[in-house]
């Protein structure tokens, strides 16, 4: 449900748009084909909280890659040993911070098993597998398909795949109902007369302890573990699915078919339809609760609807096209139409995605409240707001009393926001989950940038509890050292890069700055608002610690030792140099020393071990810096892959996909479209042909 209510009325307005860019021509340049099977990643249809993921047979025939949503979770049972049978049990470790043991969410070697209960669920699950049938006993593989040939039409959303089998040829169109977690599937082919060809469906379990669970998602083996019914009516099936205290169901819609199953020892069901036509058109619905099936979902309205809503999509907010004939903006243009699909299909939901969006499972499923700043700015940025909307603010809503909660807890004042997190808002335990703060300040980044798109009261208002109660967190944790007279950030913390020894780390040259940016935020707002300025806030802000230097350049926090000597200090996140480029400069900031930091990361940075957000990051830099040749480089760096259908390669440190790659890369293009604050236009090279319209300024 990613589109605006007003959709169905677009297409009249689109004409009146001043658009002059062909983006129908542009998009479909890059739509992805395939003609053989591919192991890791699938081609995918979606809606942003739920998507399907096809191999190359159009279902799930072969590769059951996965169905997910933003909804489907499930728990294991609680360990039942005394002392730790319940989440309550559960007792974190005490830390000595600044003169005081504050206890942190970490996990407690005495008690292992709640510790890891509480990591590792809930975990996302795969909803079901839906793939051909070939008849009764036939038994093929994947080498008994040939002629392969699967289009994606990025436009419409509609993946057409062909093949044969048995001598004939198999056609099926598959799309998802962008209003509904809907799959709509349209087979022609002779083989249905035949009774040789049929769809199945299947429900796994979830695989216990997989924080990475890739390329598919959950078991088919583990049959006694859960439970499926079927209940049939006229055309329509229900199956329900209960695993433990999870349910949910599946409603198919079938004219002129039967469902039978299970089949012995499994949870398979296999729809055969009459032998009466050679077209089947048929809808699979997913749902929480018990949906009811109605005439305005058969398949062919929701191919309509698809192709609307993409249509829609496409049209509205930026768009860039890159005309130039070098093969380095052929690459760039193909990685952002293909990430602005896929973030649309896995990235746009009630609730952030994950890494790994709804492809496969990655940190359990769970989302990182740190990362949903890289997941969701773009949106804004391409001014289609309604896709951040749904996510945010409201998540930090409901959040707010979990996070109150747990800076109280640590003797804090305000609200401390979660980490690794699932949609209950409990933050699971970690060292580094418990002591990044990061994650704060992205309330003030988000307000901020809907303030430039809605300056008005309403948005003041409906950020304002929640930007109060981060801002009050962040002044309180910052620590008064009297003989500096300076607010420091930590110890103990993690910065960005999360290879710092955290009793030792203090003054992080991205977290002070972010910090400052975030304070001046909070207190722009209660003066927009004509309300007094908490004076705790002014004296942090006017007091925190000055950004740390070392020989001319800015180091990851004050005082590591040997910077820039000891590869440990030049293989994680170089955040410090997102204080520019990423995060607009504070006054401190000092230009000479930026491009000092840069030229540095860019001679002896360890880019094998980075990933992702990383690249997109330094090209920001570099291109604000002027250093636009250097920019793309690092787009087109060969440790930030993309697939042949534009899914982000996750690298040697994470599995693929890894979304915050092609949501940051969006970001760094609109940046370089549209500048930045003060320093607005095109930062592409020199000579390039950009075509561009309708991108706020970044910050
Ligand atoms: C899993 O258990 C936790 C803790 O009891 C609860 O908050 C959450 O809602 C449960 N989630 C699911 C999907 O059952
Ligand atoms: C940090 O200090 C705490 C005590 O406050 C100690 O328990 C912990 O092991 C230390 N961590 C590291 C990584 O040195
Ligand atoms: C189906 O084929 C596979 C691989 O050829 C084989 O291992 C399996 O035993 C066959 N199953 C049946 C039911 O014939
Ligand atoms: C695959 O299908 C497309 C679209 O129908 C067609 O243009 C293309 O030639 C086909 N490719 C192969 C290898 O058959
Ligand atoms: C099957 O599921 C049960 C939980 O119901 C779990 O304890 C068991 O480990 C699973 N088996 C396998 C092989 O994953
Ligand atoms: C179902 O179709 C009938 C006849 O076309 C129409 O009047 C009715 O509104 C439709 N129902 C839904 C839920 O779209
Ligand atoms: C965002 O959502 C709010 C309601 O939550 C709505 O008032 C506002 O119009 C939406 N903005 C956009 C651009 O969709
Ligand atoms: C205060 O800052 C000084 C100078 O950086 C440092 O030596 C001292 O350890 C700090 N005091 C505390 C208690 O952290
Ligand atoms: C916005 O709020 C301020 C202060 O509360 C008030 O003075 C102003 O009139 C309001 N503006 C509008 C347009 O309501
Ligand atoms: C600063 O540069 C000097 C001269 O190159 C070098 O000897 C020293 O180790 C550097 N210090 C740090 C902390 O990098
Ligand atoms: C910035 O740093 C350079 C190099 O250390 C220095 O020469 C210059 O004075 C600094 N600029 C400001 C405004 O502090």
């Amino acid at each position: 449900m990613w589109f605006p209510d007003i959709f169905p009325i677009l297409p009249f307005l689109l004409p009146l748009a001043q658009a002059h860019i062909n983006r129908q021509d542009v998009v479909s340049q890059f739509n992805p084909v395939r003609t053989a099977y591919f192991n890791s990643t699938p081609m995918q249809v979606g809606n942003g909280d739920f998507a399907f993921g096809v191999d190359v047979t159009g279902l799930q025939t072969f590769q059951s890659f996965a169905t997910m949503s933003s909804w489907g979770w499930h728990n294991f049972s609680l360990p039942t040993a005394p002392g730790e049978s319940s989440v309550e049990d559960f007792r974190g470790l005490d830390w000595w911070t600044h003169g005081r043991l504050v206890n942190y969410n970490q996990p407690n070697p005495s008690q292992n098993l709640i510790s890891n209960w509480l990591i590792q669920n809930p975990q996302r699950i795969n909803l079901g597998r839906i793939g051909f049938w070939f008849g009764e006993g036939a038994n093929l593989t994947q080498a008994d398909i040939s002629a392969k040939n699967q289009t994606l039409d990025l436009y419409s959303g509609v993946i057409t795949s062909t093949f044969n089998v048995f001598g004939s040829e198999v056609s099926v169109k598959t799309a998802v109902d962008p209003a509904s977690d809907t799959v709509a599937l349209s087979i022609k082919s002779k083989l249905l007369n035949e009774e040789k060809l049929g769809v199945f469906f299947d429900f796994p379990y979830p695989k216990f302890g997989m924080k990475f669970d890739y390329p598919d998602v959950g078991r088919f083996d583990n049959v006694s573990s859960h439970v499926t019914t079927l209940k049939q009516t006229n055309n329509a099936a229900q199956i329900t699915h209960t695993l433990d205290s999870t349910t949910y169901y599946t409603t198919i819609e079938h004219p002129g078919s039967i469902i039978s199953g299970p089949l012995p020892s499994s949870h398979r069901y296999i729809l055969k339809p009459s032998p009466d036509s050679s077209e089947l058109d048929l809808t699979v619905n997913y749902s929480p609760t018990k949906f009811s099936p109605s005439n305005s979902t058969d398949a062919q309205s929701i191919l309509k609807y698809a192709a609307r809503g993409w249509s829609y999509y496409w049209e509205s907010g930026a768009f860039i096209s890159l005309p130039t004939s070098v093969p380095e903006a052929k690459e760039v243009l193909r990685r952002t139409i293909l990430s602005q699909y896929l973030l649309a299909v896995n990235g746009a939901g009630t609730t952030p995605p994950q890494e790994s969006g709804l492809v496969n499972n990655g940190w359990y499923g769970k989302f990182h409240l740190e990362m949903i700043a890289w997941h969701l700015t773009h949106w804004r940025l391409w001014k289609k707001p309604e896709f951040l909307n749904k996510s945010v603010p409201g998540l930090y809503t409901r959040f707010l009393q979990t996070s109150k909660d747990r800076a109280k807890a640590q003797g804090y004042a305000g609200a401390k926001w979660g980490k690794m997190t699932d949609p209950s808002g409990s933050s699971a335990p970690g060292e580094i989950n418990s002591l990044l703060i990061w994650q704060q300040p992205h309330v003030m980044w988000f307000a901020e940038l809907e303030y430039r798109d809605m300056p008005c009261n309403q948005t003041l208002q409906k950020w304002d509890e929640i930007l109060h109660q981060s801002a009050e967190y962040m002044a309180s944790m910052a620590w008064y050292n009297s003989t500096t007279k300076h607010f420091d950030l930590g110890p103990p913390m993690y910065p960005v890069s999360e290879n710092t020894n955290p009793n030792a780390t203090i003054n992080p040259v991205f977290e002070l700055a972010y910090w400052r940016f975030g304070l001046t935020v909070a207190l722009n707002w209660k003066r927009r608002q004509g309300q007094n300025v908490p004076r705790t806030w002014t004296n942090v802000l006017n007091n925190l610690a000055p950004l740390p230097i070392v020989n001319e350049t800015y180091p990851i926090y004050e005082g590591v030792p040997e910077m820039w000597i000891d590869p440990v200090t030049f293989t994680d996140h170089p955040a410090m140099i997102g204080i520019y480029g990423l995060l607009p400069p504070t006054p401190d900031v000092n230009l000479t020393i930026v491009a000092n930091t840069a030229t540095k990361i860019s001679e002896i940075w360890d880019f094998e071990n980075l990933f992702g957000w990383d690249f997109p990051m330094l090209a920001m830099n570099a291109a604000r810096l002027g250093r636009s040749e250097q920019a793309i480089k690092y787009l087109l760096d060969v440790n930030f892959d993309f697939d042949d259908v534009g899914m982000p390669i996750g690298g040697p440190r994470v599995p693929t996909p890894y979304f915050p790659g092609s949501s940051s890369l969006l970001m760094a293009i609109a940046c370089m479209a549209g500048g930045w604050d003060g320093d607005g236009g095109s930062h592409f090279p020199e000579g390039w042909d950009v075509e561009s319209e309708g991108f706020w300024r970044c910050l």
